[in-house]
C-alpha cells in the first residue's frame, strides 16, 4: 500500500504568480510524487532510474530557464541564486549516488529532504527574486511610460 505521508502537495501559497515558473515548480512536485509512488510500489530499479533521470533533467531545465528570467537583475543576486541552484542539483546527485538509493525507506527519506530544500528555495529565494524583478521592471516602465518616446 502506498504511504501518502511522503507525497508533497502543491499549495497555492507556493505560487509566485509567474505563469512559467509556477508551472515548472508544479511539474517538479509532480515528478517527485511519481518517484515516491514508484519507490513505494515495488522499488523497481529500471523505472526508478528513469524517473530519477527525468526529475534531474527537469530540475536542470527549470534552473536554466529560471536563470534566464532573472537576467535583468544585478549580477551579484543572480550569482547567489545560481549557486543555490547548484547546491540543489548537487544534493539531488548525491542522493542518486548513495548505495542505499534502492532501499525504499532511505530513498523516500532523502528525497523528501530534497523536496523540503526545494520548497524553501521556491518560497524564499525564487519569491524574493521575482519581487525584485517586478520592482525593477516597474521602475523601467516609469522611466519610459507607454506612449512616450525617450528623447
Ligand atoms: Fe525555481
Ligand atoms: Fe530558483
Amino acid at each position: 500500500m502506498i504511504d501518502m505521508t511522503y507525497f508533497v502537495q502543491w499549495q497555492e501559497e507556493y505560487a509566485l504568480a509567474h505563469p512559467v515558473i509556477d508551472e515548472q515548480h508544479q511539474m517538479l512536485f509532480l515528478l517527485a510524487n511519481r518517484l515516491f509512488g514508484i519507490v513505494e510500489e515495488s522499488g523497481q530499479r529500471a523505472k526508478l532510474q528513469d524517473l530519477f533521470t527525468e526529475l534531474f533533467a527537469y530540475t536542470q531545465k527549470h534552473f536554466q530557464e529560471e536563470e534566464l528570467i532573472w537576467q535583468p537583475l544585478e549580477d551579484s543576486l543572480r550569482q547567489r541564486h545560481r549557486s543555490k541552484h547548484r547546491e540543489l542539483k548537487n544534493s539531488l546527485q548525491e542522493i542518486w549516488s548513495k548505495d542505499s538509493i534502492f532501499t525504499t525507506s532511505d530513498t523516500l527519506y532523502w528525497l523528501q529532504g530534497w523536496i523540503q530544500e526545494l520548497l524553501e528555495h521556491i518560497t524564499q529565494f525564487d519569491r524574493s527574486m521575482y519581487q525584485q524583478l517586478l520592482v525593477s521592471s516597474s521602475v523601467a516602465d516609469a522611466q519610459h511610460p507607454v506612449g512616450t518616446m525617450p528623447v
